[in-house]
């Protein structure tokens, strides 16, 4: 049994590492699909494909459990998925809710892809707040290839971020949501151009409790006390696919080619 993770690359780590601190003593298995890599710019028909070929992947290997650690595959094709597949399917949301329930400026600023933003999930997920904030959604085209190349404070990252970000912090916003779980990895530089008074939200934490709470359901918890196994794959380029975990896990680690 283990909890299989997986993204269009390495963002969907920033969810691992709160899956992983949570729950030490699950086996995980993660993959990312670096070599199909972006999906925000890509259809909705084909995100569905690569999600069925990565869940499919992801149970031979083992996965009782599988997390799609990506907003864009999660509002391209949770729903057709969860019908496809027999075992729990957590998907990740921009964590608009508590930007709106803590937002004082009456402006909160939504950071994701362009794919995300357009879907009808998205659309109603915004809506559903409109009424009493403002919600600006702001396609960030250009990040998620920055984080892939591990240049993650480099000029082009600044100036990326500042281009996205300062015209919502001059509308107002007091709340950035981070709607791309790649972005988690450019929290230090996006916190950077927002200055102290802005807050900046991520769901890492609320997918890796809802993952534990499935698990109880469910009756998939591990019941061994010794550390869990991981074990992790990549459809990207074999170098950059190690530099890319061996930084953003934090420690060496193998990675084996999907
Ligand atoms: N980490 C993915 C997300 O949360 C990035 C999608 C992409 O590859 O564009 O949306």
């Amino acid at each position: 049994m283990a909890i299989g993770i997986f993204d269009s690359g390495v963002g969907g780590l920033s969810i691992a590492q709160q899956v992983r601190t949570l729950l030490p003593h699950e086996d995980l298995i993660y993959l990312a699909d670096s070599g199909h890599a972006p999906y925000g710019e890509k259809s909705g028909q084909y995100i569905l494909q690569r999600c069925t070929t990565i869940i499919q992947c992801l149970i031979d290997k083992g996965a009782t459990l599988v997390v799609i650690a990506c907003n864009t595959a999660t509002v391209s094709a949770i729903s057709a998925l969860r019908e496809m597949f027999p075992i729990p399917i957590v998907g990740v949301e921009p964590g608009v809710k508590t930007a709106v329930k803590n937002c004082k400026s009456g402006v909160v600023g939504i950071l994701a892809t362009t794919q995300t933003l357009k879907s009808a999930p998205f659309q109603q997920l915004a809506q559903r707040f409109s009424s009493k904030i403002k919600v600006l959604a702001q396609a960030c085209p250009g990040l998620v290839e920055q984080v892939e190349a591990l240049h993650l404070t480099d000029h082009k990252t600044q100036a990326l971020v500042a281009q996205y970000v300062q015209p919502l912090l001059n509308k107002g916003a007091d709340h950035l949501v981070l709607g791309c779980t790649h972005y988690a990895f450019l929290a230090p530089v996006i916190k950077k151009v927002a200055g102290p008074n802005v807050s900046i939200i991520n769901t890492a934490i609320p997918v890796a409790l809802e993952v534990a709470r499935r698990l109880d359901i469910e009756g998939l918890a591990s019941a061994s006390t010794a550390a869990g196994g991981e074990c992790f794959f990549s459809s990207g380029e074999q170098d950059l696919a190690h530099r890319q975990f061996n930084a953003l896990w934090g420690k060496a680690v193998k990675v084996e080619t999907f």
